[in-house]
């Protein structure tokens, strides 16, 4: 047998076509017509084949918890942070750990094989952490899930929160994280900024930070975040999620300070779906949108990415998981309509998700892991367009999600044999 798997005739996400080979975990050939034997073929002539879906930025301590105890009647960041806070006491380490594998669930139906899951610290008991870091042992044969050690209600607001950071990565949890915007003051989320990134670079972390979530044109923690990254060689291992005071901010200080985020060599990584909802909320109109600066960013060799950041929780009452979604939202608001943007959103969700999330083993390429999707489109911008259905699945090497019908059928060691991302939230909530 030449290989344990080939994926014949597909479209690669730059035109090719060409067949895969697999062997093991592995991509082990690339070619347009591979000769040999296969322990199985897969036909995806006619279809796009493309790497994984990355998804940097989530909460997968707080998803599916929608109307749990109630929903958000305002629909704003700060109404979301405090039904969190009303739903934290409520918290089991089963019901965390339940709500995050029929996640994973769905993730895995929608090829989307790695996420990078903020997991909130500011509970002494650390229980969301323990079930999320059992959850990444669990998933770990086909989700790549990266934890980050999140101080949801401010590193030096919260009495435990320094010190329950610090435990957390002790535990094993994987990058620093923060929220200076929610901070007193600007001058302690200054601090903060400092302070985590000083913890990351002492431990040889990521750093990711929530960072300017607001719409205050003078929240401006993105530019200590370039500073310390650049002070602490934090290069490449640095990401400022969200970033929407920026959408505020003066031309003439972003001209100033686009380029000191890309010599620093920090990421951005915009939330789309959340952005777009939650920002705003206390404008008339005009209306601000909110979403951060995509293309300026982009045009100064910025590496930035799309993020999902919730999904049917306090923040947001709708989402399945579906990268797909999250890109086309983020293509409408940031106007990247021409062929080449929308391209690179669907590039944005794959490859670069990837970069940030630093997970140099996916993508499409001979000794790369052999994870990838077969998607009912010809090309990523139909896709897009599509939002198409993931029609087969393959992480390490194995089919772990086959399209038939309406359900997706699983072949994962004790997980459910189907899953269909239908969800009973909004009855419940009524
Ligand atoms: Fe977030």
């Amino acid at each position: 047998m030449d290989f344990d798997l080939v994926v014949r005739g597909g479209s690669l996400p730059d035109g090719t076509i060409a067949d895969i080979g697999i062997n093991g975990e592995t991509i082990a050939a690339i070619a347009p017509a591979l000769s040999g034997t296969a322990g199985r073929e897969i036909d995806a002539s006619g279809n796009l084949v493309a790497p994984p879906f990355v998804d940097p930025h989530f909460h997968m301590d707080a998803t599916l918890s929608y109307g749990i105890p109630r929903i958000n009647a305002s629909g704003t960041l700060l109404e979301g942070i405090a039904l969190w806070g009303e739903l934290k006491p409520l918290l089991t380490h089963e019901a965390v750990r339940d709500r995050a594998l029929a996640y994973c669930d769905w993730a895995v139906s929608m090829g989307l094989l790695a996420i990078r899951s903020h997991v909130d610290v500011c509970d002494d008991r650390l229980l969301a952490v323990e079930a999320l870091l059992d959850v990444k042992k669990t998933v770990a044969p086909y989700i790549d899930l990266q934890l980050v050690a999140f101080p949801q209600d401010g590193l030096y607001r919260s009495p435990t929160a320094h010190q329950n950071t610090l435990r957390a990565l002790d535990m094993g949890v994987d990058v620093v994280g923060g929220i200076p915007h929610f901070e007193r003051t600007m001058e302690d989320g200054r601090r903060s900024v400092t302070e985590l990134c000083e913890v990351a670079a002492k431990r040889g972390l990521m750093v990711d930070l929530h960072c300017d979530e607001t719409d205050d044109p003078l929240s401006r923690h993105i530019e200590q975040l370039a500073y310390e990254t650049q002070r602490l060689g934090l290069r490449g291992r640095a990401a400022g999620s969200h970033l929407t005071s920026m959408h505020s901010m003066d031309n003439y200080y972003v001209s100033k300070l686009l380029p000191l985020i890309a010599e620093a060599g920090v990421s951005a990584i915009p939330n789309p779906l959340i952005n777009i909802m939650l920002q705003g909320r206390h404008d008339s109109f005009p209306k601000r949108r909110g979403l951060t600066r995509v293309k300026e960013m982009q045009a100064l060799g910025i590496r930035v990415g799309w993020g999902q950041d919730c999904v049917l929780d306090p923040w947001y009452s709708l989402g399945t998981a579906d990268m797909l979604d999250v890109a086309f939202m983020g293509l409408h608001v940031a106007q990247m309509s021409s062929p080449a943007d929308m391209a690179r959103c669907f590039d944005m969700v794959t490859n670069v998700n990837a970069a940030i999330m630093g997970l140099d083993h996916l993508g499409l390429a001979v000794g790369k892991r052999a994870s990838l999707v077969v998607l009912d489109a010809g090309n990523p911008i139909e896709a897009l367009r599509l939002r198409a259905e993931r029609i087969c699945v393959i992480a390490r090497g194995k089919v772990v999600a086959e399209r038939t019908r309406q359900d997706t059928r699983l072949s994962i060691a004790g997980r459910p044999a189907s899953v269909n991302r239908r969800h009973s939230a909004h009855t419940q909530a009524r």
